[in-house]
């Protein structure tokens, strides 16, 4: 039931492929936190749709290695949907270095998943802004299905 004065977001989670294995835990966390899962895929990015999600880093030094990690292989996207989702989901994914995670945030999702300051594990849209775009990415509204997951997975 919705509370009076509650403010519903919808914001995208990604599983990165390093912690596609840990999908069971992470989705236990996303509910633990109070917030629900809307919309569910699991796609293997070409590294054309790898580099227009990230478009915003394109010019940042780490930029290549970013892209390559992310379609070493599938990432799960999914809707998460709640109060203050895009603030309260990146709470739960913790700060964006794994190692830094560990020491600030032992709980979170970067900490007990991620390894570094790229493979961290899992992302979370930074504003309401960027949750519409990058939802819209993976759950186009126009009624296509999104990534055409054209590679295949024995690509990986
Ligand atoms: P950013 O948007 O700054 O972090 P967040 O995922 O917390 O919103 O960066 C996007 C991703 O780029 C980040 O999840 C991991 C990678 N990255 C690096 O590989 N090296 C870096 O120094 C930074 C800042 C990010
Ligand atoms: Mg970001």
């Amino acid at each position: 039931t919705r509370k009076l004065g509650s403010r519903k977001q919808r914001t995208l989670g990604l599983i990165k492929p390093d912690a596609v294995t840990k999908l069971g835990a992470i989705f236990q966390m996303v509910y633990d936190a109070g917030l629900t899962i809307t919309k569910a895929k699991m796609t293997l990015l070409s590294r054309k749709e790898a580099m227009d999600f990230y478009v915003e880093h394109q010019a940042k030094t780490f930029f290549t290695d970013l892209i390559e990690f992310f379609i070493s292989g599938p990432v799960v996207a999914i809707e998460i949907l709640g109060d203050e989702a895009v603030s309260l989901w990146r709470k739960v994914l913790g700060p964006t270095d794994s190692s830094a995670a560990r020491n600030e945030a032992p709980e979170s999702i970067r900490a007990k998943f991620g390894t570094d300051g790229t493979k961290n594990a899992a992302h979370g849209s930074d504003t309401l802004a960027s949750a519409a775009r990058e939802l819209e990415f993976f759950f186009p509204s126009s009624g296509g299905h999104g990534p055409a997951n054209t590679a295949k997975f024995t690509d990986c």
